[in-house]
């Protein structure tokens, strides 16, 4: 049956359609998902090989190249080396760090102790309830964290990144769009068709001509995409 992803609209966005998602309740995202990775267990065993001890590349280009109006909103946020990189940029905005590993929140805390606009959250990023406090959000950042999902829990991602972002907002990221995952991830891939169909309702899709860079390894295989909002 249809469930309507986290809480009553905010002000600002109670123009926009409720986003609802054709799934069953209990399958789909409480509780804390049907997540087929044990995450604290790979914090625990120090089994993290997505944790370069350092924001991704591209997180420099944008924060010089996109404004940002709001709250910025690191999903999957693991350590917090990205959130510590966009909230040191923008000490007047809040960065809000979101992760349902407590090792990873128990880090990512630390990591970003000395900075007063961060706060890190233990929770499923899809269950709004938890976490979102109907603050103006004007950008997300997202880097493995959509490809940590299954891919069963792209509609409620997409349907919370949507519910979240207020129009003209941006969600941009490093999404692996050119991997052999072989059926085994996480990481999953999602084609770049498969982007469009996904995300194309509600948001503008840009190709902003930019090279993409990333960590040694991944060339190749992810890129930038950045979303606005409609
Ligand atoms: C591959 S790791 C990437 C961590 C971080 N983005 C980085 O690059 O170091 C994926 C992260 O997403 C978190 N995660 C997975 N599903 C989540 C969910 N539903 N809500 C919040 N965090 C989630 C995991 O705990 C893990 O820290």
């Amino acid at each position: 049956m249809p469930f309507l992803i986290g809480q009553p609209l905010a002000a600002e966005t109670a123009a926009l359609p409720d986003i609802t998602i054709d799934c069953d309740h209990n399958e789909c995202i409480f509780p804390l998902m049907t997540n087929e990775v044990d995450w604290e267990s790979r914090y625990g065993a120090a089994d993290t090989p997505w944790d370069k001890g350092q924001a991704h590349p591209m997180v420099s280009h944008w924060i010089a190249n996109i404004e940002v109006d709001g709250a910025i909103v690191v999903p999957g946020c693991g350590r917090g080396w990205d959130l510590r990189a966009w909230a040191e940029a923008h000490p007047q905005h809040e960065v809000i760090g979101i992760d349902l590993a407590p090792s990873a929140v128990l880090s990512a805390r630390e990591n970003c102790a000395d900075l007063a606009n961060v706060e890190i959250i233990e929770a499923d990023f899809f269950a709004l309830p938890q976490w979102y406090r109907n603050q103006k959000i004007g950008l997300i950042w997202e880097h493995t964290c959509f490809c940590a999902i299954p891919p069963s829990l792209r509609d409620a991602y997409v349907a919370t990144v949507s519910q979240l972002l207020s129009s003209g907002g941006h969600l941009i990221g490093a999404f692996f769009t050119d991997m052999d995952d072989g059926g085994q991830g996480p990481p999953w891939n999602a084609a770049m068709e498969e982007m469009e169909q996904r995300f194309s309702p509600n948001f503008v899709i840009e190709f902003p001509d930019v090279e993409h860079r990333t960590f040694a390894g991944r060339e190749g295989e992810e890129r930038t995409i950045v979303m606005r909002r409609m």
